[in-house]
């Protein structure tokens, strides 16, 4: 019979696992010898892992061709959606576009077709309904064809204090801005995993990575969207699907209508960014399989050595910049 000891260490009263003391020195030796090996192995990996981010730091990939890709854009409508369905249909893919303003939507689509291309495609669908995204899915896969690369855009920001929040907003705000990235994954990807294919981009922000005052279900949502997109890396990775991408993207503020109240102490480094260039970032992004961008690039390198400071730290450099958003009430 296996002894087992209780052990009587406990960490703030939590008692610790029990330890099996009745292993014989040769089996201990070869577990003490395989996490050697193993911490060896991991340094190895991750000198591999510096040294391939430098080398792709220097000789950046080569952006990958998206000529006969069918593109779902949500929110085609109107700001960086639209941009995204012109860039993409003059590379060559077949644009879907996905807006709840069934009117700019439509716009966007024709613009697309009066350019000279004609394979772009306009559908009513309200993302943070499930039943309605898995509707109009169907009718895509049936009229178009199996999506390819899908840009979860659409997205909501009501700016001001939590209390002057109302319930119908933040729930508005958790139903487009994350749950909607749960239903068109579970619509789409499971062509993506069956081909072993795909590519699934979203939109996070720079409020994803740091708070901000005046959005606390915005940052809530945009922080959610970065986790669920690095849950399904997981996902994805352990089942061995190595040809479906993913790219997380955080823009800083982009001149489209969607900050309403914008605040920016430096305005020659940190002014608003067009939805042209945003476009063009988050295309070159998922075109070279970024896992995780912000627009600017030095965004997500500012956020992680201003995050290896102290809180107050990061407090301090946050108050030195002082851009955000002023209450739009
Ligand atoms: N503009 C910015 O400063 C900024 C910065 C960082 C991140 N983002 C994010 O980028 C995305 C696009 O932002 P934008 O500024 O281009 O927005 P926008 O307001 O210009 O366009 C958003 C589009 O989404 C559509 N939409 C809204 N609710 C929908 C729903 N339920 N179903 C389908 N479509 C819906 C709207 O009709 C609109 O056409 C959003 O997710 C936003 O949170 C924006």
């Amino acid at each position: 019979m296996v002894e087992v000891h209780k052990s009587k260490m406990s960490l703030n009263g939590i008692q610790q696992p029990p330890y099996n003391r009745n292993k014989s020195i040769g089996r201990q030796f070869l577990e003490v010898a395989q996490i050697i090996g193993d911490v060896c192995l991991l340094f190895l990996y991750l000198l591999y892992s510096l040294g391939d981010a430098i080398y792709r730091y220097v000789v950046p990939p080569t952006p990958k061709s998206v000529k006969g890709e069918i593109v779902l854009i949500t929110g085609a409508g109107h700001g960086m959606g639209k941009e995204l369905a012109f860039l993409y249909a003059s590379k060559g893919a077949t644009v879907v576009g996905w807006d709840v303003n069934k009117k700019n939507n439509e716009e966007t689509i024709s613009e697309i077709n009066q350019r000279g291309y004609p394979h772009a495609y306009a559908y009513y669908c309200d993302v943070s309904k499930r039943d309605s995204v898995f509707e109009v899915a169907k009718k895509v896969q049936q009229e178009v064809g199996d999506v390819t690369i899908l840009i979860n855009n659409a997205g909501i920001m009501p700016t001001h204090p939590i209390l002057d929040q109302t319930q119908e907003e933040i729930e508005r705000t958790f139903s487009i801005n994350v749950l909607a990235h749960c239903w068109t994954m579970q619509a789409f990807l499971p062509a993506m995993k069956k081909n072993n294919r795909g590519h699934i981009v979203a939109l996070s922000s720079c409020a994803g990575l740091f708070g901000l005052e005046n959005l606390v279900p915005y940052c809530g949502s945009k922080f959610a969207v970065r986790g669920m997109m690095e849950a399904l890396h997981e996902e994805l990775r352990l089942e061995k699907l190595d040809r479906i991408e993913l790219t997380t993207v955080c823009p800083y503020m982009v001149d489209t209508g969607l900050c309403k109240r914008p605040r920016v102490r430096f305005d020659r480094f940190m002014r608003l960014l067009t939805p042209e260039y945003a476009a063009k970032a988050i295309m070159k992004a998922q075109q070279t399989n970024m896992k995780l961008v912000t627009v600017p690039n030095y965004m997500l390198s500012l956020t992680n050595y201003v995050r290896l400071f102290p809180l107050k730290g990061a407090i301090y450099v946050k108050d030195f910049i002082n851009a955000g958003l002023e209450s739009d009430l």
